[in-house]
């Protein structure tokens, strides 16, 4: 059969389009939003039902169109905004490509109010996958207002892969957040389904910052300011104990548009040096003003990446900026080189009690470590188990008593408030005191959560979280997800949460960085915790565990009372694995008999 080649028609091109330039309600919301921006609009009003898919409206107060304009505009290539080529690199609007609003009314039902402060009378115009259903004159304030109905109406496999209405209401407030910073000067408010969920009035940036983020956030900001032969750079970061786990925090703006480029968030990080640990990000809101003509907007569909066509001008800017920020509000900032960033811990190289074949290999040896005696892992783990483990133990998964008793441990003493010895029937037992505990403390809470009792602790002082209003937006889902493995928290005001109790094993007060990580994993994890998988199957429980249980066990150097430390090794040998840590490190190292006697030479029998 011979094909036949066909030109499309319009409806078809455009719905083609939208697939590229609307994948979700927030899309819509973000290319309405950006429309009112370019119209000059200083008051942006957006409502939203079930997570945009019934319903999106955005009023503004810009320019407005006149009712050929209005028409004109639904079409695809149609803008005001450039007239060729050329005028590409040189854009300072939002919009260029004249294909947000045909591609939006080629997939959902639109109305379109709208009037310029020239005519008397406005138009309005409806708008049916594409397809003009009538326009006509009617009386409306200055400005524009477009209600997009029913998204994906007409696009059925789109419309089944939308996510729940809180994981769009959370993108949707996400890019409103972004929008709202990045025109400080601009009011906008957010309505789901009625409700408040972000307010920024105009004004300065810091009210902005304060009025989305709180209080919390605000205080911790540190002014930024540079200017270099045409290349601005202002705004505010946070010091560095607000730093987060994820990018999600990192709001940057190029020309007045939120985009995310690596060159700055490296740039950024660099300027931090160490004051935040690697892997970390700050909160930053930074804003650059560099030449239209050295920035191209034009990379992605979404325009959210920009390249510089100085990249290195930029970072070093940036890296500057950030770093005497940071100097002038009295932080000393050590720059991070490769060196620092790979360097093990103290606490890892406790860790690391080597075997006799990676003693070369170690990199940087602290003194402490170069002078441990040679001590040596005699055999596998299996083997160790059943030499000393008395029967009736083998299988013993939690803190049992009668069989802890049955271990014969004398513990002969603590070396450098590290290392227990003890004396037990399967010879000497070398234990990190840190790691033993960590585990003991894993292990128990992993109990506790397969049998859905997690054992909670009244915090003495409970902890202020300031959230995003993206995350604020689900908060209920978090909440009740953080229930389950053993936080309360509570509304506190706006955009606040407070922790008021922790798992007990947590202790009695926790920092609320530790909190917000708990907070993010437990966020980015809602759907794996909604599976309903076994605890042991939640491949971030590990993360989330290792949090706490690390930070709250018994340190290196920590002193600890021998009967103390008796407890924590019958504890830890009543558990199925007591050999590793959570981390994988080992907890127990035991020199046999033989061993012993072979160091001694006595192996003549
Ligand atoms: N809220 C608004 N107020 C005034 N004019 C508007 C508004 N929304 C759209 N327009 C007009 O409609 C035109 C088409 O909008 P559309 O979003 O489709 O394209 P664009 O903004 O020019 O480019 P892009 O596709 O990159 O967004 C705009 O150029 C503008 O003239
Ligand atoms: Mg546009």
């Amino acid at each position: 059969m011979k094909l036949k080649i066909l030109e499309l028609d319009t409806l078809t091109i455009n719905k083609i389009a939208a697939g590229e330039v609307i994948e979700r309600p927030a899309s819509v919301v973000k290319e309405l939003v950006e429309n009112s921006l370019d119209a000059q609009s200083d008051q942006i009003t957006i409502n939203i039902h079930e997570g945009g898919k019934s319903l999106i409206e955005i009023i503004d107060n810009g320019m407005g169109m006149n009712p050929e304009d209005a028409i004109l505009s639904i079409k695809r290539h149609t803008t005001s905004k450039i007239t060729n080529a050329d005028d590409l690199f040189s854009i300072y609007s939002l919009g260029f490509r004249g294909e947000a609003l045909a591609s939006i009314v080629s997939v959902a039902q639109v109305e379109i109010f709208s009037r310029t402060k020239e005519n008397e009378i406005g138009t309005h115009i409806s708008v049916e996958g594409g397809k003009l259903i009538f326009n006509k004159n009617i009386s409306t304030p200055v400005g524009t207002r477009i209600v997009v109905k029913n998204l994906f109406y007409n696009v059925p496999v789109r419309r089944n892969f939308l996510k729940t209405i809180s994981t769009e209401i959370n993108h949707i407030t996400e890019f409103v957040t972004r929008l709202a910073l990045s025109q400080p000067d601009v009011a906008f408010s957010l309505k789901h389904n009625g409700k408040d969920i972000l307010t920024a009035p105009k004004g300065d940036l810091l009210a902005q910052i304060t009025a989305i983020f709180g209080e919390q956030i605000a205080k911790g900001c540190i002014a930024l300011d540079k200017d270099e032969d045409n290349y601005k750079i202002k705004g505010f970061i946070t010091k560095p104990e607000f730093s987060r786990k994820s990018k999600d925090y990192l709001y940057t703006f190029v020309n007045m548009r939120s985009i995310s480029n690596k060159t700055i968030s490296d740039a950024t990080s660099r300027g931090y040096g160490t004051s935040i640990p690697h892997g970390r990000f700050p909160i930053i809101f930074l804003y650059l003003t560099l030449p239209a003509e050295e920035v191209d907007v034009n990379v992605h569909p979404t325009k959210r990446e920009v390249r510089f066509s100085k990249e290195s001008k930029v970072y070093s800017l940036i890296e500057s900026a950030v770093r005497q920020a940071l100097e002038k509000s009295g932080l000393e900032i050590f720059e991070r080189t490769l060196e620092t960033r790979f360097k093990p811990t103290t606490l890892t190289n406790i860790g690391k009690l080597k075997t006799k074949s990676d003693t070369s290999k170690r990199t940087t040896p602290t003194s402490t470590i170069a002078k441990q005696p040679k001590f040596q892992i005699i055999k596998s783990k299996e083997q160790r188990i059943d030499s000393f483990l008395p029967s009736s133990m083998t299988g013993v998964s939690d803190l049992d008593k009668t069989a802890q008793q049955k271990v014969g441990i004398k513990v002969l003493g603590i070396i450098k408030d590290t290392y227990i010895v003890a004396e037990t029937e399967a010879g000497l037992f070398l234990s990190d005191q840190h790691a033993a505990h960590e585990k003991v403390n894993y292990e128990r809470y992993i109990n506790q959560l397969k049998n859905k009792r997690v054992n909670v602790q009244q915090l003495l002082a409970p902890v202020n979280i300031a959230l995003k209003p993206s995350e604020f937006a689900s908060f209920e889902e978090i909440r009740e997800n953080m229930g389950l493995f053993g936080f309360e928290i509570d509304v506190f005001g706006k955009n606040e949460i407070i922790l008021r109790s922790i798992p007990s094993i947590m202790g009695v007060s926790i920092d609320f960085t530790i909190a917000k990580d708990i907070i993010d994993i437990i966020k980015e994890n809602v759907s794996e915790i909604k599976n309903n998988l076994q605890v042991e199957d939640l491949k971030f429980i590990k993360d989330l565990v290792s949090i706490f249980a690390c930070r709250r066990s018994i340190k290196a150097g920590d002193k600890i009372a021998i009967e103390q430390a008796e407890t924590l090794l019958k504890n830890l040998l009543s558990l199925k694995e007591p050999f590793t840590c959570p981390h994988g490190r080992p907890t127990i190292i035991i020199l046999n008999e033989d061993y012993i006697e072979e160091l001694f030479k006595r192996d003549y029998r």
